[in-house]
């Protein structure tokens, strides 16, 4: 058996307007989905999933069945997951020149799915990593965030960008710009992390965004002006010096622009009550900033505060299903034992 894991991350601007080229800054955090492979002596494919949405199930493909797994879970969370699984062992097959290759396949993960948080991202890195190593070869970050990227794109129907994939095979903070993906250095921020235990479609908001502005300038300006503030806060994140802790200054001009990044996300139309009742929350309890993360829709919001107020003030928010404290993962993809 052999196993990789790699994080999931959050936003700290720029989700969506990345989509149409502008910059965005994920950064990794410690939350992780981990990947058993097995290589099988058949091309069939097996999967067991004991996710935290989940709920344990297991389902078997390939060779010559074209048979719907039986499960009893909502069946579009079971495609996304076994569409995301098919694509990273497609990429793991042409890494290693072997169309045929059959696998079993563990996901554990303690990232929420389609929470916003890169769960997807996360299982595909993690998963293409464990296969290719169950066949003793061994695949550099570079290529797997890029092999990453290809497999989530097509299961999103050609709309993703770089952001989640790359961030979780390398960890850390990166900027993304189109095709260009780098790491950036980052202070270790106090990040607050709220999930009302809902999901968005990432599909259907994307495609929102888009009709939105086509039809709309000003809609094509607020993407535009999400670029802005994200190129403002790379500046400040580059200022900061990552090894001491980030100043009050630095953690209130940064919260400004998460403040200022949600509210041009939600005129976008991708919050949600529950997520602005968080953000609000948050607020209230004098966090620097707070904005959704991810796809939006529901599913997570990230919050900026260096005190205990608002984890305890999201944990009583209505809505608010759970609330935790998210450390930066500097490691992405790496092996577990
Ligand atoms: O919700 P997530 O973690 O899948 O993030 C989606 C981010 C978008 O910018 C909306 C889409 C993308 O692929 O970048």
């Amino acid at each position: 058996m052999t196993t990789s894991s790699a994080p999931g991350k959050v936003y700290l601007f720029g989700e969506h307007a990345v989509v149409y080229g502008e910059p965005a800054v994920p950064c990794a955090i410690e939350r992780r989905a981990r990947v058993s492979v097995e290589p099988r002596d058949d091309h069939r494919v097996r999967v067991e999933a004991d996710e935290l949405t989940l709920d344990g199930f297991t389902v078997e493909w390939g060779g010559d069945t074209d048979e719907q797994p039986d499960v009893d879970v909502p069946s579009n969370l079971v495609e996304a997951a076994t569409g995301y699984v098919d694509e990273a062992l497609g990429q793991a097959r042409d890494a290693l020149d072997d169309p045929e290759a059959g696998f079993d396949v563990t996901i554990e993960s303690d990232i929420p799915l389609g929470g916003g948080l890169g769960s997807s991202a996360a299982v595909v890195v993690a998963a293409i990593d464990a296969a290719v190593r169950s066949r003793g070869e061994s695949i550099d970050p570079e290529e797997l965030a890029d092999r990453a990227y290809q497999a989530e794109s097509t299961v999103q129907g050609g709309e993703a960008s770089r952001a989640d994939t790359y961030c979780s095979a390398m960890g850390g903070a990166v900027r993304v710009e189109g095709d260009d993906t780098r790491p950036i250095e980052a202070p270790e921020l106090p990040l607050v992390i709220g999930y009302d235990g809902g999901a968005g479609d990432t599909g259907e908001l994307v495609a929102g965004v888009r009709a939105l502005k086509d039809e709309y300038e000003f809609a094509a300006d607020t993407v535009e002006t999400i670029g802005d503030l994200t190129r403002e806060g790379e500046q400040l994140l580059a200022e900061a010096d990552p090894g001491e802790e980030p100043s009050p200054v630095l953690l209130d001009e940064l919260g400004d622009l998460m403040d200022f990044n949600h509210g041009l996300l939600s005129a976008l139309g991708v919050s949600s009550r529950s997520l602005d009742r968080m953000v609000w929350s948050a607020r209230e309890a004098e966090a620097e900033g707070a904005k959704l993360t991810g796809a939006g829709g529901g599913g997570c919001i990230v919050a900026l505060d260096r005190t205990q107020a608002t984890r305890r003030a999201l944990e009583y928010s209505p809505g608010c299903e759970q609330a935790f404290r998210a450390e930066l993962a500097t490691e992405g993809v790496r092996a577990e034992e």
